[in-house]
């Protein structure tokens, strides 16, 4: 049974912290996403899992055993680096074969994994070709399926799908999540796009400073964020300040700039100074009459960004700031820059924070 867990793990390089009391702990079978800032250290963590890198302190441990001091070959665990090096002198086919061959599979279970993994990256009519004759992307799928057809039981996948067109990938994607579950693998997938993370995972860790700031499903990281900065990581966030005025089982209310808004029911006290965030897709505008009037406050819209399937409609609110709202691109030609529109949310759709100790703007900082 691959679990994998992470125990209080650190590591150090020189005066840099890569791990900071890193604990995670990942089923069997699970398909889990890191995302993170660069420089978080996604690829430090995958490293101390598969032994590349040991750590300074904490445990690894996978199915159950302590592994921490155990070598990098009997971990049964494959990963696939940001560099994904194929072996320059061997074929597609044979850079796919060599760990099974290895392993001393049956020569039918090896063509029958080689072909069925360079399927699914597309790529089986590549199987006699070189690596140097093919292009980075292509190169990258080919390491994929060297990884997949591996046969260990823990995939680490540091940006698999990193040098891959907009199409290719969202295809990819979804065949490489279809691929781990019926391999029964524990796969981690570090990748910088969040939506895929979204899109793929059972679960997303969110790293930050060598340190998991928050752990759970799409749904739960997405509508349900730990912090501040979570909030505006994974998908885009108005994010305002203000002091809690009141604070009971139905809502939290903030004045901000001297206007109140209303956020999810939080344990917050009247007084505290709050970090209210809401979704810009769950930020509503209007110009009717009657909604403009029930809405938390007016603006003017600055201007309108058409994106494809979705607008983003930025408004000038005053005091309040730039707020932004995400609609379906059908309202395109309802809304104008100079429109004066209502903006307000459903209380149950934002987080309220406290303000973090070292200050919002470190807080949102992506460095
Ligand atoms: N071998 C090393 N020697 C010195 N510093 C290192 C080493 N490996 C990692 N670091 C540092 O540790 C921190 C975490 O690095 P890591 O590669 O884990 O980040 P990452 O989240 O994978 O970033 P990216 O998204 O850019 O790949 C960085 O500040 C990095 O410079
Ligand atoms: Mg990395």
């Amino acid at each position: 049974m691959p679990e994998i867990v992470l125990d209080n793990v650190s590591k150090k390089f020189g005066e840099t912290v890569a791990a900071d009391g890193l604990s995670l702990s990942i089923k069997d079978g699970e398909y889990v996403c890191i995302l993170g800032p660069t420089g978080a250290g996604k690829t430090t963590c995958m490293r101390m899992i598969c032994g590349l890198t040991q750590p300074d302190s904490g445990r690894v441990y996978l199915d159950g055993k302590d592994v921490t001091d155990d070598p990098v070959d009997t971990r049964n665990a494959t990963m696939l680096t940001q560099s994904y090096a194929l072996f320059p002198h061997m074929t597609v086919y044979d850079n796919v074969r060599f760990a099974p061959q290895i392993k001393g599979w049956a020569p039918e279970d090896i063509k029958q994994v080689v072909r069925s993994t360079l399927h699914m990256v597309h790529l089986e009519q590549k199987a006699e070709w070189m690596p140097a004759q093919l292009s980075g992307g292509q190169q990258q799928r080919i390491a994929l399926a060297r990884a997949l057809a591996s046969g260990s039981k823990v995939l680490l996948l540091d940006e698999p799908l990193r040098a891959l067109d907009a199409r290719l990938r969202i295809n990819l994607r979804k065949e490489l999540r279809t691929m781990a579950k019926q391999m029964g693998v524990t796969c981690i997938h570090v990748t910088h796009d969040q939506d895929e993370a979204l899109a793929v995972a059972d679960r997303i860790a969110i790293i930050r400073d060598g340190r998991i700031i928050q752990f759970g499903t799409p749904s739960e990281v997405f509508d349900d964020p730990a912090t501040p900065f979570v909030a505006t990581f994974v998908g885009r966030s108005n994010i305002l300040t203000g002091k809690v005025v009141r604070s009971d089982g139905e809502s939290t209310a903030i004045d901000v700039a001297g206007t109140v808004l209303l956020a999810r029911p939080s344990p917050m006290e009247v007084g505290e100074e709050a970090v209210l965030a809401v979704k810009i897709g769950f930020t509503r505008i209007s110009k009717k009459q009657e909604e403009i009037d029930a809405a938390y406050f007016t603006g003017t819209i600055d201007r309108v960004l058409y994106e494809g399937v979705t607008i983003t409609v930025e408004i000038n609110a005053g005091g309040l700031g730039l707020i932004s709202s995400k609609l379906p691109n059908r309202k395109f030609d309802d809304y104008h820059a100079g429109d004066i529109v209502g903006v307000s949310w459903a209380p149950s759709k934002a987080s309220v924070f406290r303000v973090p100790p070292e200050g919002l703007e470190k807080e949102l900082k992506l460095e």
